[in-house]
């Protein structure tokens, strides 16, 4: 599903004519295959978040390639990018990125609304997807009214909505206390197993990696597959 060929990414900082070269990704491979769970673990910046945003195209790699569903992204222009992401990936992120003047049904609503689905579909998803997460009792309420655990389940729903092949996630209980981290992580693990919807999550924490079927370990810009299976492939 996404093959990823000796990726390296170095970021350029400082003013013009004093810039230097950060290299922060060097000769990243692996590979995620349909219906799987994959975690990536890093301590805090290991480059994690990098290597997100060049799987979803935000930034461009130095060198490497990158396959998606047998399709070369590695050179799609922005705009091209914008459609492939809205077309294949959910995102769910640490802070949730809810649109604060939206209620959680127009959250949940809005990525069909960028794909410009009709009314009536999108409004018959969006209840779907709600329910789904147990939300329907607060479809109304803005995120400023709900809680974190909340709120990332709308941003999941949100993430859902367009049926994409993978779902993206950053950290996605990094704000949440652990109760409600348990919470959303059975909820990850039940979407995966009741319709095999593929995740890609990304953590500085172990127990959050340990619901992965296996582990990617990102250290000094290079990634290793960590032991075996955690967990029995569902
Ligand atoms: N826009 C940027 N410009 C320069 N350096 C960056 C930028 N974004 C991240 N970095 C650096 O790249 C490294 C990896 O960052 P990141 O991928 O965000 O790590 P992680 O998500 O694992 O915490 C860090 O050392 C960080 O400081
Ligand atoms: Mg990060």
């Amino acid at each position: 599903m996404i093959k990823v060929e000796h990726l390296h990414y170095s970021y350029v900082i400082g003013k013009k004519g004093k810039q230097s070269s950060v290299p922060v990704l060097k000769d990243v491979c692996f590979e995620i295959n349909k219906g799987e769970i994959v975690s990536i673990i890093g301590r805090s910046g290991s480059g994690k978040s990098t290597v997100l945003n060049l799987l979803s195209g935000y930034i461009k790699a130095d060198s490497g390639k990158l396959t998606i569903n047998s399709t070369d992204v590695t050179d799609l222009n922005e705009k091209q990018w914008a459609k492939f992401r809205l077309d294949h990936f959910g995102f769910i992120f640490q802070n949730y990125e809810l649109i604060p003047g939206l209620t959680a049904f127009e959250n949940v609503e809005l990525p069909l609304t960028l794909k410009g689905i009709d009314r009536k579909t999108r409004e018959g998803k969006a209840h779907e997807m709600i329910q789904k997460v147990g939300l329907s009792e607060h479809k109304g309420h803005y995120p400023n009214e709900l809680s974190g655990g909340q709120q990332q389940r709308v941003s999941i729903a949100r993430a859902l909505i367009t049926e994409p092949m993978m779902i993206l996630a950053d950290e996605p209980t990094g704000s949440l206390d652990s109760e409600t981290e348990a919470e959303v992580l059975s909820l990850i693990k039940q979407l995966n197993k009741d319709q095999q919807i593929t995740f890609l999550i990304i953590t500085h924490d172990q127990e959050v990696a340990n619901i992965g079927n296996r582990t990617l370990k990102i250290h000094d810009g290079m990634m290793k597959q960590e032991g075996g299976v955690y967990f029995e492939a569902n």
